[in-house]
């Protein structure tokens, strides 16, 4: 089946008519949807399907012997998330597969084309956690206690949809020599350097932190001005401080998710509780930005009369990819050399990086570098150099 199709095939699921976005939350149905599209088109190619305990699913191409070539990436989305983000990487592998029977490619080694659960975070608030889960760099015991939105526990919304969870490190890793995920652009780094495909150097650290700004519930109408005690006025000024600082530094930092109570339009709420999502060029200077933006919170909450209890829920360190990799990857593709870049995104190649697995990573141009957004966008020239891209990457890896 062409990439074409197989990518018509998952446009439908999961898209909300409203915005034209993707709502594929880990154990959902449009993600087990996905899930089961990804089971089928391994058992038409006739690769040979292994799932771990916690629903990370590898499809194998057994040939040859020896260490072998994992591919893949993610089928889950954010909420409300672009078309592109983890499936572009599924799909292409899929279609890599494909490339490389045609070419009458027999690989001296496995290949893999793997889907890791969970990988945005956005159910169970841990990016990446199947593959963290996979390499066992979050242990069951942390994993047992994580919650939905909902408060449904993660073992119970695996055990929801027939997996029969562990919760440990997985044996699917035991093995593999190397990994490559091939993903679409999240930047404009490609478009500015006029390259439809890229690989990756490296991730930013980055990590998720929870600020609690508590104050005194009042009426909206009664209560002065000045005898406030307001919680949204302080993370306010939090957040813009936050911005500040992010910029002047030339890193990242964004309070994308809001909990508000008693959340009422005519009430002083009671209490914010929002989520801060840092990333910076250095491990140093995360820690610094994000003890800055909890100076400036603490002082202002001061002020207000309310307080400010900062928690981190998740910090990943500084990822470096093998360099000799990215460059072998990179070299001679009809004459012309592909660019080399450092990504602020967290990708489970990192993790697997992290795990000590010989890793690189592929990017496609996305035209604007709007991602995590229904906009996300890619064209399919693009794309199908990225099929290439990969089945090149693949062939020098598991070939002679
Ligand atoms: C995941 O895509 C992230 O970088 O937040
Ligand atoms: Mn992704
Ligand atoms: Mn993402
Ligand atoms: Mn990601």
């Amino acid at each position: 089946m062409s990439f074409e199709q197989m990518w018509s095939d998952l446009a439908p699921i999961g898209r909300a008519a409203s915005s034209g976005g993707y709502f594929r939350q880990p154990f959902g149905s449009a993600e087990r949807e996905c899930h089961a599209w990804f089971l089928e088109q391994c058992a038409a190619r006739g690769l040979d399907v292994e799932t771990d305990g916690n629903g990370n699913t590898v499809g194998w191409w057994r040939s040859g012997s020896g260490p072998s070539v994992l591919t893949g990436s993610h089928l889950d989305s954010v909420l409300d998330g672009g078309a592109y983000d983890g499936p572009l990487g599924v799909v292409s592998s899929l279609a890599a597969i494909d490339r490389l029977r045609e070419r009458g490619f027999v690989p001296d080694r496995p290949i893999g084309v793997g889907a890791f659960v969970e990988e945005e975070g956005s159910r169970f608030g841990l990016a990446c956690l199947g593959s963290q889960l996979m390499t066992g760099a979050v242990s069951s015991e942390r994993a047992k206690e994580l919650r939905d939105r909902d408060g449904t526990p993660l073992l119970d919304a695996m055990n929801a949809v027939g997996l029969e969870p562990d919760l440990g490190d997985s044996a699917l890793l035991d093995g593999v020599g190397c990994f490559v995920e091939l993903h679409v652009e999240q930047g404009r780094d490609l478009v500015d350097r006029g390259a439809a495909v890229g690989v990756a150097s490296g991730i930013w650290p980055h990590g998720r932190y929870r600020f609690d700004f508590t104050g005194q519930a009042n009426h909206a109408g009664t209560t002065r001005m000045e005898d406030r005690h307001d919680p949204m006025l302080t993370f306010a000024m939090t957040a813009l401080a936050a911005n500040k600082q992010a910029r002047l530094g030339g890193q990242r930092a964004t309070f994308g998710r809001v909990q508000v109570e008693p959340n009422g339009t005519n009430a002083v709420p009671a209490k914010v509780s929002a989520w801060l999502d840092a990333r910076c060029s250095d491990e140093a200077t995360l820690a610094a930005l994000v003890a800055e933006i909890e100076r400036q919170g603490s002082q202002r909450a001061e002020r207000d009369g309310t307080s400010l209890a900062v928690s981190a829920e998740s910090v990943s360190g500084s990822v470096a990819f093998d360099p000799a990799l990215a460059q072998r990857l990179a070299a001679d593709h009809a004459g012309a050399d592909w660019p080399v870049l450092a990504t602020q995104a967290g990708h489970d190649a990192g993790i697997l990086s992290a795990a000590g697995i010989l890793t690189a990573m592929l990017f496609v141009r996305n035209p604007t570098g709007v991602s995590h957004s229904p906009a996300e966008f890619a064209e399919t020239a693009d794309c199908l150099v990225g099929v290439d891209a990969l089945a090149d990457s693949l062939e020098r890896l598991a070939g002679p």
